[in-house]
């Protein structure tokens, strides 16, 4: 299927979100029903930032979640534009919240979760060949170690910008520090432009200089058509990025 123009004309909202509620269930305590999310919306649009804020436990992360489509919802919907047309997340096949993912929403989770024994620029290039239309089969051997190599000095250049420093990307990160697995995370995120950028939290284990590098790529992000939102608690970089906050409450019932 033909791939719309992108960025999509202001009009379009990216993500589209209207009447959504989660609760979980607790099978461990006897199916106890733990509402969370009730009656959520929102909307995002090419270029804007949204910021959700809240109380603790009022359930910013969960809605992350369902807007990744690793949550499933108990109503509402959340439709999002991708580059196929739009779709209701909420009714999508695994298959399309895998193809979604792959090309049109990227999320940084505030905690890396890297494959083991895989090196931290190739968990970033992985991103960039994820993203790629399939190779035609008759593609030459070579021209893949091509592929591989573009894809390692796109991986390369971020994670320069983030000042990992170069001994450490062929080491995997389990071992990094904090700051620097949240760095090789962001690298993962913003290495190939999204439609929409889920970011839960990129700043938290920062320090200055990477958090003003990490304003900057977000702001280029929104400057190049992607809707984006996030959880940042860390006020200056909130107000650095954000076009307008919501505020979620947690459900009652
Ligand atoms: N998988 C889960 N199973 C059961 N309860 C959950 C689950 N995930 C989250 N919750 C509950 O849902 C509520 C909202 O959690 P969530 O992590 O979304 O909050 P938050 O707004 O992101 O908070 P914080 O600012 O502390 O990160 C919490 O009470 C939490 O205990
Ligand atoms: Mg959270």
């Amino acid at each position: 299927m033909k791939r719309d123009a992108w960025p999509l004309q202001p009009p379009v909202p990216v993500l589209r979100v209207s009447g959504l509620a989660k609760a979980f269930t607790l099978h461990l305590r006897g199916g106890l029903r733990l509402p969370v999310l009730h009656g959520v919306a929102l909307e995002v649009r090419a270029g804007e930032c949204v910021a959700l804020v809240g109380r603790s436990g009022s359930g910013k992360s969960t809605l992350m979640k369902c807007l990744h489509g690793s949550y499933g919802i108990d109503a509402g919907e959340v439709r999002l534009h991708g580059g196929t047309g739009p779709v209701n997340l909420a009714q999508a096949s695994v298959q399309q919240v895998l193809a979604l993912r792959r090309r049109d929403i990227a999320y940084v989770s505030q905690f890396l979760r890297a494959p083991p024994r895989v090196s931290a620029i190739d968990v970033v290039a992985e991103r960039v060949l994820q993203s790629e239309p399939a190779a035609p089969l008759d593609d030459a051997l070579d021209a893949d170690d091509a592929r591989v190599d573009a894809a390692r000095a796109q991986a390369g250049a971020l994670l320069q910008r983030l000042n990992l420093p170069e001994s450490l990307w062929s080491l995997p990160p389990a071992t990094f520090s904090g700051g620097e697995q949240q760095r090789v995370n962001i690298a993962r995120g913003l290495v190939v432009p999204a439609r929409l950028l889920l970011l839960d939290e990129p700043t938290a284990s920062l320090d200055a200089t990477n958090r003003q590098v990490v304003i900057r790529l977000i702001h280029e992000a929104k400057a190049g058509g992607t809707a984006v939102v996030g959880i940042f608690h860390d006020e200056e970089v909130r107000d650095a990025v954000a076009t307008r906050c919501i505020e979620l409450q947690r459900a009652l019932k």
